[in-house]
């Protein structure tokens, strides 16, 4: 039998700490719900001291999951534990996860503490957790660059205090593999009491090496790995889920450790996790990119279509990517869309069901095949998004070679029609300058992306616009098959989430 590896997801916190990924809680609760599908251990659902919508959307998590554990993040202080334990509570299964820096660096500068003081100070985190708790977490912030021997000192005084768990982050992702398994070695074999604990390992990617430190920690004895869907989290984000569990996956022979991980679910997640956070998947993201099992050169489709393992050392369905897919058409009925649907995970009550079969059928006129992705959008469009201020009522759009681009829109703002019209100097640039007055947006426009979600020149356009304004960012996203109207949704729902960031704003509190 193969050693357990836990999969400790922290996509709706870490993750969420992307620029402008931040999801409101009932997108938050949809991708907890399917990453328990998934089959994490454990998922991080937030940092409750941050804002009351983190600890609300916590709270709702908690309350929902019946099988995972829901962990909620607080720094080594009574207030922020409280605040996390108010959250996990109702848990079936609640963890807290206290954290303080180890490393000198950030003794000396950030925290102006010595490290006596750190280590009292975690071990009456942990002890204070552990009053309310029998499933503590303790994270040595920075870690990997805190000194070896302090480092085992405070996990062996934080497992002492009741740590159930320790985890040594790489927090600023400059570890090198053969260095990182050697200190998880060094831990291992330096901490008295280090067998009470499982050791848990959470590497950021800022050198391109958090898979590769994750893999060197479990092969050095770490049985926890802290990780995010599309690898998405603070700057280079975080370890990728995918990578680490298909690593496992494929490679048995030489690292014999298993995972809880329902590997169907991979893809379905990854694109849940992008159409709700808003971040695109690299095409070529190792496991979910587009390309990822796209074979170009001839020779490799030659070799491919003979035996699909000359070139492929994964098969597409073991992830859930499935080379024959329903399509569904026009003539397709309720019955097919819910059962389909429901293969893709979604569960949706009659009223959902309606929104979405409406807007399906429009779509299916419009296109001769529907496909999964197509559903999906649907389904994030119609279902998932917050409740938004303004709507997309009308968008007429007027543009060619001899004529000045112009657009006319209505909007429901706040429930109020308003229309209004403008140019450009295309007809995306005419759409979101009339957008843009009827909503009195004030945003700047980072970044606009175009992506076909399939292929085909009826494939549905999907748009991602970064927006930014008074040091708040928020991403939009749109899908339609006319790329300026998926341009015009993704403008709307980029404004629709900087209002909810005005009015849910987040105390970023130091870490
Ligand atoms: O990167 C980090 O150190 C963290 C801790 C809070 C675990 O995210
Ligand atoms: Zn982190």
């Amino acid at each position: 039998m193969s050693e357990r590896v836990y999969i400790f997801d922290t996509t709706l916190r870490d993750g969420e700490q992307s620029p402008g990924a931040s999801m409101n809680a009932a997108e938050k609760l949809r991708l907890a719900m399917q990453l328990e599908k998934l089959g994490v251990d454990v998922l991080e659902a937030g940092f409750p001291a941050a804002s009351d919508g983190d600890f609300d959307a916590v709270a709702q998590i908690a309350k929902r999951l019946k099988t995972t554990e829901v962990a909620g993040l607080a720094r080594a202080s009574k207030a922020d534990i409280d605040r996390a334990w108010g959250a996990v509570q109702h848990a079936a299964k609640p963890r807290i996860h206290t954290f303080i820096a180890t490393s000198d660096i950030h003794l000396e500068y950030k925290l102006k503490m010595t490290r006596d003081e750190v280590v009292k100070a975690a071990v009456e985190a942990v002890r204070y957790a552990k009053s309310l708790t029998d499933n503590v977490e303790f994270s040595s912030e920075d870690g990997s660059r805190s000194d070896r021997d302090f480092l085992c000192r405070v996990f062996e005084a934080a497992i002492e205090a009741g740590a159930r768990v320790v985890n040594l982050p790489d927090t600023v992702g400059y570890a090198i593999p053969e260095e990182f398994g050697a200190l998880v070695k060094y831990v291992m074999t330096h901490t008295p009491n280090i067998h009470k604990a499982i050791l848990s390992v959470h590497c950021h990617n800022d050198l391109g090496l958090a898979t590769a430190n994750t893999l060197a920690a479990i092969s050095a004895g770490a049985r926890q790995a802290e990780v995010t869907i599309n690898g998405i989290g603070e700057r280079a984000g975080n370890t990728s889920l995918e990578e680490v569990v298909m690593s496992l996956h494929t490679r048995p022979n030489y690292l014999p450790m298993s995972t809880n991980i329902k590997t169907e679910e991979i893809y379905p997640t990854s694109r849940l996790t992008s159409m709700i956070t808003g971040i695109i998947v690299q095409p070529n993201k190792a496991i979910v990119g587009a390309n990822a099992f796209a074979h170009e050169a001839g020779i490799h489709q030659d070799g491919v279509l003979k035996n699909p393992m000359t070139y492929e050392i994964m098969k597409p369905e073991t992830i859930g990517l499935n080379r024959n897919k329903l399509v569904l058409g026009k003539h397709s009925g309720r019955h097919a869309l819910r059962s389909r649907l429901k293969e893709l995970g979604y569960d949706l009550s009659d009223e959902e069901l309606n929104i979405v079969f409406t807007k399906f059928k429009e779509l299916a006129d419009k296109k001769k095949h529907v496909v999964d992705e197509d559903l999906e959008a649907i389904v994030t469009e119609g279902i998932l998004r917050i409740a938004d201020i303004f709507i997309l009522e009308y968008l007429h759009v007027i543009s060619g070679t001899t004529v000045m681009p112009m657009a006319s829109v209505q909007l429901s703002v706040n429930g109020r029609s308003v229309k209004g019209a403008g140019y450009g100097n295309g007809p995306i640039d005419a759409a979101f300058n009339t957008i843009g007055k009827l909503t009195n947006a004030e945003s700047e426009l980072m970044r606009f992306s175009v992506n076909a979600i399939t292929g085909g020149t009826d494939a549905m356009g999907e748009v991602t616009v970064r927006l930014k304004e008074n040091g708040l960012v928020a991403l939009g996203k749109g899908a339609d098959p006319d790329i300026i109207t998926a341009s015009a949704k993704a403008y709307i729902n980029g404004l629709n989430r900087l209002e909810y960031l005005k009015s849910h704003p987040v105390q970023s509190p130091q870490m």
